[in-house]
């Protein structure tokens, strides 16, 4: 079965107020439009039409890297003329789906169920729900046999069509040498003078052909986004099923209403623990027993197995150990590689360095472009400057080192095995092994100094 899935997406959003294209807004950190690409791709022997216009060039600039045919609709004219616009690429032997740019939540499961029912018929299946509220949408008319005879719009329907309550969707699969010919038919004597796409209906029964049509699985499925209220209210609603998704795979989440994932967790251990107001971006793996608490940010991270995040940590591309603890209130940048059982404590944050095993990093430091090898205590304060105002420079600490507290690294530096600096030093050249070094003046007291003393306003000197 040949397909071409035409997605309109051409639209401008104008409820959306904003000078973003609808299709750009974000739903789980993934554009609209994505969404529903990313469904089109998972259906075999598909090419996918995009029919873009508003916001033309920002559209193209954000979106480039989805691997289909864009077709510029300059004018709006109607979800008629939109799929028009598409002739030339349609294959007469190809079945066309049509999709909408802004509808993100559908499932293949319900697209696979509508091709069947399609490749069943004569040549046209819609989907179609039954909603208590369905102004605004195309009616789906039936006859007293309860075939489809057509669709008519909100605005040019009687007050009898508009008690119906079976209503278009805008999703629907035509075989394409039928609907191309419908396509050329169209016309635009309608109370809004637009190409409505859904005018099809009436002439494919016409033409003698049984229209046939599917319901989606869950109504949020065919939900559109026309401002922030619905973009918020489906957000939440795919957050929801996301919670529920991991719960069913075993995930414990304190609470399912208070975690959101905007990515994919691509890799997934057993007994995973996630605490309230988790976000999860990009491509995450989390070994077994991973934990993550409350307030914690991650993106693109790969976790190993019994890892513990504490509460307020911020972790983007980056691999953690097995056995690492993180946090409280830790900073754990892009390329960071954290062996085995290293800890990584409050107000630390750590930036294209790696961490060899069992290494500690307690508190209030930050260490860049750096090696740190096994077993490195660094104490509170030290600072990698790795700096100089032009360039970035590394640092090395080689296995057993002890860096005392509030030391300063200028990179290039290396710090020798089981060297120790002492507390206070700036380091400006290779500390060698084995060896105590320190760079801070010698403590000293001076006989007879006296604190200034505040001179009083009344005297005048
Ligand atoms: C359309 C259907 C209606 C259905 C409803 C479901 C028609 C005539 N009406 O109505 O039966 O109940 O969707 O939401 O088809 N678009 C373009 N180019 C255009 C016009 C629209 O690309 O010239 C795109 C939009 O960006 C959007 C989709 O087509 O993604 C639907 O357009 P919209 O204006 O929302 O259609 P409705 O009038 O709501
Ligand atoms: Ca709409």
């Amino acid at each position: 079965m040949y397909l071409d899935t035409v997605i309109l997406a051409a639209g401008q959003g104008t409820r959306m107020r904003s000078e973003k294209p609808k299709i750009l807004h974000r739903l789980a950190g993934k554009p609209l439009l994505t969404h529903v690409y990313d469904l089109a791709r998972q259906l075999p022997n598909n090419r996918i039409h995009i029919i873009y216009g508003h916001g033309a060039e920002r559209v193209r600039a954000e979106l480039a890297s989805l691997e289909a045919e864009w077709i510029e609709q300059a004018q709006q004219l109607g979800t008629g003329h939109a799929v028009l616009q598409a002739y030339d690429a349609l294959r007469d032997v190809a079945w066309v789906l049509i999709l909408y740019g802004d509808v993100p939540l559908l499932r293949s499961t319900t697209v696979e169920r509508l091709l069947d029912a399609a490749r069943q018929s004569s040549g046209l299946a819609l989907l179609t729900v039954n909603v208590p509220q369905p102004t605004g949408y195309g009616r789906i008319v039936r006859d007293s046999e309860g075939a489809i005879c057509r669709i008519v719009e909100e605005k040019d329907a009687t007050p009898e069509e508009k008690r119906l309550s079976e209503i278009n969707t805008g999703i629907m699969v035509a075989r394409g040498d039928l609907l191309k010919n419908w396509l050329r038919r169209l016309d635009n004597r309608n109370a809004q003078g637009e190409y409505y796409l859904t005018d099809i209906v009436e002439l494919a029964v016409a033409d003698g052909h049984r229209v046939t049509s599917v319901q989606p699985a869950e109504i949020s499925e065919v939900l559109g986004i026309n401002d922030k209220v619905q973009l918020a209210e489906l957000e939440r609603l795919y957050q929801r099923q996301c919670a529920e998704a991991l719960m069913r795979r075993g995930v414990t989440l304190r609470d399912p209403a208070r975690f959101d994932l905007r990515g994919e967790l691509v890799a997934l251990g057993t007994d995973v623990e996630i605490d309230v107001d988790v976000i999860l971006e990009g491509n995450i793996h989390l070994g077994d027993r991973v934990c993550i608490g409350a307030h914690c940010v991650i993106r693109d991270a790969r976790l190993g197995d019994d890892v513990e995040i504490l509460p307020h940590s911020v972790i983007e591309d980056a691999v953690v150990g097995h056995g690492c603890r993180i946090g409280p209130f830790a900073r754990i940048r892009p390329g960071t590689d954290l062996g085995e059982h290293v800890h990584i404590g409050n107000f630390v944050e750590i930036k294209n360095a790696t961490v060899a095993q069992s290494s500690k990093i307690n508190h209030l430091s930050y260490v860049g472009d750096s090696i740190v090898g096994r077993h490195v205590n660094i104490g509170a304060g030290t600072i990698t400057c790795n700096y100089d105002g032009a360039n970035k420079h590394k640092t090395i600490i080689e296995d057993g080192a002890f860096i005392g507290s509030d030391t300063q690294l200028v990179a290039p530096v290396t710090v020798g095995k089981n060297a120790t600096i002492g507390a206070g030093s700036t380091i400006t050249r290779d500390a060698p092994p084995e060896q105590l070094t320190l760079s801070r003046v010698k403590q000293q007291s001076v006989p007879g100094w006296q604190r200034p003393k505040k001179q009083s306003s009344g005297e005048h000197s």
